[in-house]
């Protein structure tokens, strides 16, 4: 099994501020670690549960893939982010397995991660991100 736990479940808002205080309310979540990703275009905020994180995050520029994806589709689950110990070796198994790779190779993510994403179409209606945490 390659994967090994959910690293992050990602939620697209329109308002950073306004999903950090509503999940402070009512789960009295707290920011965990924020960090706007220039290269993305977006600005996240990750909130802990269990080992795991929930990353609500908002575009930064109107050509952000976070704001193509809050005209289409409005807000809501963007992707989910699995954990994997190799991202490389994790990217090239999924695409063995048919799955389309977004990124052709693994590119560093927030947090100093490496990442690489997968396209929904092939996975079955899931944008995936696969997450390698530093060593
Ligand atoms: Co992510």
């Amino acid at each position: 099994m390659l994967l090994t736990r959910i690293d992050h479940v990602a939620i697209a808002v329109h308002d950073l501020e306004a999903a950090i205080d509503y999940y402070r309310r009512a789960f009295g979540a707290e920011v965990h670690h924020r960090e706007v990703v220039e290269r993305d275009g977006v600005e996240e905020a990750l909130l802990e549960v269990g080992g795991s994180f929930i990353q609500l995050t908002t575009p930064t520029r109107p050509d952000s893939p976070i704001a193509t994806f809050l005209d289409r589709r409005g807000e809501g689950l963007h992707h989910i982010g699995y954990r994997v110990d190799d991202c490389a070796a994790a990217l090239a198994a999924v695409v063995e397995a048919g799955g389309r790779a977004i990124d052709e190779k693994p590119r560093p993510g927030s947090r100093g991660t490496v990442v690489a994403f997968v396209h929904p179409k092939g996975s079955f209606g899931t944008l995936i991100e696969l997450v390698e945490e530093p060593a």
